[in-house]
């Protein structure tokens, strides 16, 4: 059913089956819609008549109003599952929740969940396209799309040799996964940032070496890459997957990009943040707030990549 050229499961389920033109198509189709987003020009029609299920079984913000706002844009309606009000609190499995769901005809489930691996298992069990909106520590593709999609507006379309550094709590995050995946194939060499416990040394033999894909390295060293990169990503500690182990007591002086830091990134070095931030902790509010800042235009490009995806998805005339 699907029209999408960047998909053949008919799903989007992270980015690692991605290549570069692909994901290159995906967010050039993004671009198309930023000024609908911008509200320059008027919504669309496309999704008229069709209903998404957000199943959301973790915390969110910005990601589920994003996916509410994108299909909205485009004409579609939504309905909100949220885990503490849905059965999953009662013990239903993903699966069941989901076939559920799926029973009722809705036209597509976007799903958020703890388990990695959750969002392949339900389009394994259910006939209506699935969007992952973050499983587990595994992927959040359309969170990797947005900021591939801010960094190619950053440097004019082209990150091939570019430099990103992504900072932080790496081995609870499906964000830096799916950035492995996005900014290698479009060129770009990644340097995973953070202390021995945050980073798991087998990310760097996750990507396979071809021809154009960037590398993937690891420093515990923040200050000694800050010479040497294009752009940083800083991360959020994810205190809520930690049982208090594994983050270092001096993390935020390690590791916290405050303004003295800031200050010794080459002019240019763009400064991105998925949110939700721990203000004060990995990043200052000065740098958050600062001039190198992309962090709200990740948000508005967030609403133009869903509306891409699901647009790819879901709407059959196109
Ligand atoms: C991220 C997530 O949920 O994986 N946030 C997001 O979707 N914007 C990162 C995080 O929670 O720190």
């Amino acid at each position: 059913m699907t029209t999408a050229t960047w998909t053949s499961s008919g799903h989007l389920l992270g980015l690692e089956d991605l290549g570069r033109d692909q994901l290159f198509s995906l967010i050039d189709e993004a671009e198309a819609f930023l000024p609908i987003v911008r509200g320059t020009v008027p919504g669309d029609s496309m999704l008229e008549g069709r209903i998404i299920a957000n199943l959301f079984l973790e915390n969110s913000t910005r990601t589920r109003v994003s996916f509410s706002i994108a299909a909205q844009r485009l004409g579609g309606r939504v309905v909100d599952l949220l885990g503490s009000t849905s059965s999953a609190s009662k013990g239903e499995s993903l699966v069941d929740t989901a076939a559920n769901i799926a029973a009722m005809g809705v036209d597509g489930i976007v799903v958020r969940c703890s388990d990695s691996g959750g969002a392949a298992l339900i389009a394994e069990h259910v006939e209506v396209p699935v969007i992952n909106a973050g499983d587990g520590r595994h992927e959040h593709p359309t969170q990797g799309l947005l900021d591939l999609m801010t960094l190619l507006q950053h440097f004019d379309g082209d990150l091939s040799g570019k430099t990103i550094a992504i900072v932080g709590d790496i081995a609870s995050s499906r964000v830096a996964r799916s950035n492995l995946w996005g900014l290698t194939a479009a060129g770009a060499n990644v340097i995973l940032v953070g202390p021995e416990s945050l980073v798991p040394g087998e990310l760097t033999s996750i990507v396979p070496r071809e021809p154009g894909r960037g590398v993937v390295s690891i420093s515990h060293d923040l200050d000694a890459v800050l010479d040497s990169v294009d752009a940083l990503m800083m991360l959020r500690i994810q205190f809520e997957r930690h049982d208090g182990d594994g983050i270092p007591e001096d993390y935020r002086e390690r590791y916290g990009l405050d303004i003295a830091r800031a200050d010794r990134l080459a002019g240019g070095v763009p400064i991105l943040h998925p949110g939700p931030i721990n203000r004060g902790l990995e990043l200052a509010h000065e740098v958050a707030d600062g001039s190198r800042s992309l962090i709200l235009q990740q948000v508005t490009n967030g609403v133009a990549v869903r509306m891409a995806v699901l647009a790819g998805l879901l709407a059959s005339n196109r």
